[in-house]
């Protein structure tokens, strides 16, 4: 059996892991693979004692592993984007294939990447990088082939989706975090994971390689969960939605929709059902309809499980000497459609909307009158005399979809009226039907 090298960049997290499970099932991927895949050099800035090393050659410095002649695919493992794009083009650069964990550095710099490693005729591969273990970008790049996709909507971050669960049962944001972050599912910068940008990387390789569009992460729209209030959470619920932490990526014909929010979902959705670190990822075929994708989206063993799926493709073709290979984003790079993304006025969406009236006689007839003049159609409404507190009582709606350019007019002018105190509270709702 011919032996594929592979030398491992960063023995944190995940670097740990890929060691871990390429060593323990050895036997089994050697099977699946037909060539013997052999860790030959691993390099990090700190080394582990509790991994089992043996006589690997190990470095401190990750070049040592990318100038190795010896090795045939490099695992970048260390995360960030200037350290890893400079790592990642320099493999390229010396013909060697990648697989990589770093949905940060392909969402912002896999253009870039894709071209190079193209020229140079290597693999580029990243599906740890989106959704942890799940197989999501095989599914999109290679299962559904054969669909136009025009909805990628998911729970795509382990921590947030984790953090809202718990604080569903009461607990504080705060000490749920740091439970996450212990637990080693939290990026390097926590914000990345509560704000939305972890998802938003993630989002952008989704729909890039689901649409066949370029990768466009600056042009995305994120807001994370740091301010919901659990008053919102239990309202949503009464209404019979719950709140979850998701990234949508609508294809239309005037460009599509990429964006992260908190969104309600009906609770009956099987995507409502998805708690803990767990993320499930729904695609839209026009051939196979709604399909999903479930589980674990974060942790060393589970997104190594990823990584070594990624190595297995590649040692196959090395060990072939093949170039048969799956195109980067699974179009053909002259079939990628120059389709832009729309501004967040040009999306459609349902709301979610907590308005703080003053009691007044006639301040809901205005409300409704407001949203009428703006084409928005009501679907519930829910105002509680026992929530009545100095003077003001809040008022919840549920609208239909409506675009979002009118939502921001209605809510602008909901806001100028003296019967109405604060800041209008807005979050999006999608079934998903
Ligand atoms: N911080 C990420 C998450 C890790 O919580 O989902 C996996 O990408």
């Amino acid at each position: 059996m011919k032996d594929v090298n592979v030398g491992i960049c960063g023995l944190g997290t995940v670097g740990g892991g890929t060691f871990n499970v390429l060593t323990r099932n050895a036997g089994i991927i050697a099977g699946r693979s037909g060539c013997n895949i052999r860790i030959s050099r691993v390099a990090s800035r700190r080394s582990r004692d509790d991994l089992a090393l043996g006589n690997i050659p190990f470095s401190t410095d990750v070049f040592d592993v990318v100038n190795d002649p010896e090795v045939d695919i490099v695992v970048e493992l260390i995360g960030g984007y200037e350290a890893a794009k400079e790592l990642v083009l320099a493999a390229i650069a010396n013909g060697k294939h990648v697989v990589t964990a770093n949905k940060a550095l392909i969402a912002v710099h896999g253009n870039e990447i894709f071209e190079a490693a193209e020229k140079a005729g290597v693999v580029v591969a990243y599906e740890a990088g989106v959704a942890g273990g799940i197989p999501v970008i095989k599914a999109v790049r290679e299962g559904l082939a054969a669909n136009r996709i025009d909805t990628i909507a998911g729970i795509i971050n382990g921590t947030g989706n984790y953090i809202l669960t718990e604080m569903r049962a009461g607990r504080d944001f705060a000490e749920v975090l740091k439970e996450a972050q212990d637990l080693g599912y939290a990026e390097a910068d926590p914000t990345f994971d509560v704000e939305g940008i972890d998802a938003a990387h993630k989002l952008t390789i989704l729909a890039a390689s689901g649409f066949g569009v370029p990768l466009q992460f600056e042009k995305g729209f994120t807001e994370g969960i740091s301010t919901l209030t659990p008053y919102d959470i239990a309202h949503a619920e009464l209404l019979g939605y719950r709140v979850k932490h998701l990234g949508i990526a609508r294809r239309r014909e005037d460009g599509i929709e990429l964006r992260v929010h908190p969104t309600l979902v009906p609770k009956s959705h099987l995507i409502a059902q998805v708690d803990g670190v767990l993320n499930a990822v729904m695609v839209d075929g026009d051939a196979v309809g709604q399909t999903m994708y479930y589980g674990p989206g974060a942790g060393d063993e589970a997104t190594a499980s990823a990584v070594i799926a990624d190595i297995v493709d590649v040692a196959r073709s090395v060990a072939a000497e093949s170039n048969q290979r799956v195109p980067y984003l699974g179009f053909s790079p002259d079939a990628i459609e120059d389709l832009s993304v729309l501004s967040m006025e040009d999306i459609q969406s349902a709301y979610y909307l907590r308005i703080q009236a003053l009691d007044r006689p006639g301040v809901l007839a205005k409300i409704a009158s407001i949203l009428s003049e703006h084409g928005i159609n009501i679907e519930s409404i829910m105002q509680k005399e026992s929530e009545f507190k100095d003077g003001r009582i809040p008022v919840i709606i549920l609208t239909h979809t409506v675009q979002e350019r009118q939502m921001n007019l209605a809510i602008e002018e909901m806001e100028s009226l003296s019967d109405i105190a604060d800041k209008v509270i807005r979050i999006r709702a999608e079934n998903f039907n």
